[in-house]
């Protein structure tokens, strides 16, 4: 392991795989895994590759030298109290999250905020550029630095420069809509390689370059490079996956298998367990997937009395008023269903608003007859793959909206249109007819499909197009 020096290797994300979090009564700081799918994904491919990570700390202020931690090298960046207002919690999650996310919320396109966001991904690229030796590999992520691939090449034209995007890349009618379009997509271009998860992703791209800066590009069967000035960037698609093996593993152990059942039973050992597993964010559907189970209570079609829901929901994104106006609207729909259905003995639906440890979340996939991920958009959602890697046996069943990048690949699941309420409540009654061997035929065939196509390969066919660009 080397010291804090320039990489070969560097990953550039809005943050670290860890956050600096202040204590609420005054004492020291201490960090904790980041949330989100961003560093699920990435911090195994760090540590298989001795790099090093850039990346914001979560917290305003924290002014901190590179570091190394739990074998990771770390060089945090450092945003001011106005710089988390403008850049993170405007432009990047109140501008680019929603418009990237069918304006499921409207977008606001405000200057201040793009000169923020512009400023610090500055801040970004010079941080990447100290962390890079000399002809390294620097991997940019994410909606949040879409300018640092174009940043960085002018401070350092020796490094190769990939870029990929987490989230949907959306289609024109919506793109068009920002008022920095021209910049942004220059901004990109500034890679060797910009990948997204689906092809319709990539697709788009190709087009905005073409008509907004009339940027011809070859066929995706002939590589989709974009021909730009004296470059050519390569546009393609590469939809990222989970640690399969480590899952399956770990949900297969026998503390897991016990832990299973001891969750079960502390639920009531109902007959059916249904699990969600989120960040508390407007796109995910989470109210929309209790208000089906509510409805099928009332039916009479689903017995409360043998059903279980566990809701987690991790905090996120809390000062913004859409996000905090999501929460009261969740909370309210689990007062509502546990008011009407729940027991003396407990409630219908057990909702967590915090994050839960790996392990205990292992136990809970492993333990769970049904998954419900019913997002009104998504780019991937790690959560459906990892669940579909702790049932190898078979066992358990995937709803799955079909506006989540991984019903692409995950085709067998119960996909639903998640605005159709009818067809949400249909899909979770399938998912409950036990001892179907549709079902397990399902399950089994999506468990090979992720097995197959795990963090490792999406690592190696990015980095692999990279290497070649
Ligand atoms: P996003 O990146 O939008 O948050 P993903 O589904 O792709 O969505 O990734 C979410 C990641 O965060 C997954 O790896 C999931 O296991 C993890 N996660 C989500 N909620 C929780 C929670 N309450 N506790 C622990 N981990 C969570
Ligand atoms: O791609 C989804 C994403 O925005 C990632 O960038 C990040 O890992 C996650 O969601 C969490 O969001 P935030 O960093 O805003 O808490």
């Amino acid at each position: 392991m080397q010291g804090a020096g320039p990489r070969d290797f560097v990953v550039v994300a809005n943050r670290l795989p860890i956050d600096l979090v202040e204590q609420p009564d005054n004492g020291p700081a201490r960090w904790q895994r980041s949330p989100g799918g961003l560093v699920t994904a990435l911090e195994p491919v760090l540590r298989s590759v001795d790099g090093s990570w850039v990346g914001w700390t979560g917290t305003a202020g924290a002014a901190l030298d590179p570091f190394v931690e739990d074998g990771l090298t770390l060089h945090p960046v450092q945003l001011d109290e106005h710089e988390v207002a403008e850049y993170y919690e405007g432009f990047a999650n109140s501008t680019i999250w929603p418009l990237y996310h069918d304006a499921v919320v409207a977008p606001t396109f405000r200057r201040e905020w793009w000169h923020a966001y512009q400023q610090v991904n500055r801040r970004f690229a010079e941080a990447a550029s100290l962390a890079a030796a000399p002809g390294a590999t620097v991997w940019v992520h994410d909606y949040q630095l879409q300018l640092v691939p174009q940043m960085l090449r002018e401070l350092r034209p020796d490094v190769r420069i990939g870029f990929f995007l987490h989230i949907p890349f959306p289609p024109p009618e919506l793109f068009l809509q920002l008022p920095w379009r021209r910049a942004t997509i220059e901004g990109l271009l500034g890679a060797d390689l910009v990948g997204f998860h689906l092809p319709g992703g990539a697709e788009n791209f190709r087009y905005l370059a073409r008509r907004l800066l009339g940027l011809p590009s070859t066929h995706r069967a002939e590589g989709g490079l974009i021909e730009f000035g004296t470059r050519r960037v390569r546009v393609g698609a590469y939809p990222i996956s989970v640690d399969a093996v480590r899952l399956r593993d770990s949900s297969a152990e026998a503390s897991t298998v016990l832990r299973a059942e001891q969750i079960r039973a502390e639920l009531g050992d109902p007959e059916v367990f249904l699990l969600g597993v989120d960040r508390l964010d407007y796109t995910k559907g989470i109210e929309l997937r209790i208000e089906a189970l509510r409805e099928l209570f009332q039916e009479g079609v689903l017995d409360p009395d043998k059903t279980v829901m566990v809701q987690l929901a991790t905090p996120s994104r809390e000062r913004l008023a859409a996000y905090a106006s999501l929460r009261d609207v969740v909370e309210r729909v689990v007062g509502r269903i546990n008011g009407e259905f729940g027991r003396l003995r407990g409630p219908v639906v057990h909702y967590l608003h915090r994050p839960v440890a790996r392990d205990e979340l292992v136990a809970m996939y492993t333990g769970a007859d049904v998954m419900l991920v019913t997002p009104l958009r998504d780019g991937m959602n790690l959560v459906a793959k990892e669940y579909v890697a702790c049932h190898g046996d078979g066992t358990g069943a995937l709803v799955l909206s079909e506006f989540a990048g991984a019903a692409a690949e995950l085709r067998r699941a119960l996909l639903v249109n998640p605005h159709d309420l009818e067809a949400v409540k249909n899909a979770i009654l399938s998912a409950v007819r036990f001892g179907d061997p549709g079902l397990t035929r399902r399950m089994r065939s999506m468990h090979d499909q992720v097995m197959t196509h795990d963090i490792d390969r999406w690592t190696r066919s990015f980095l692999d197009d990279l290497r070649t660009a």
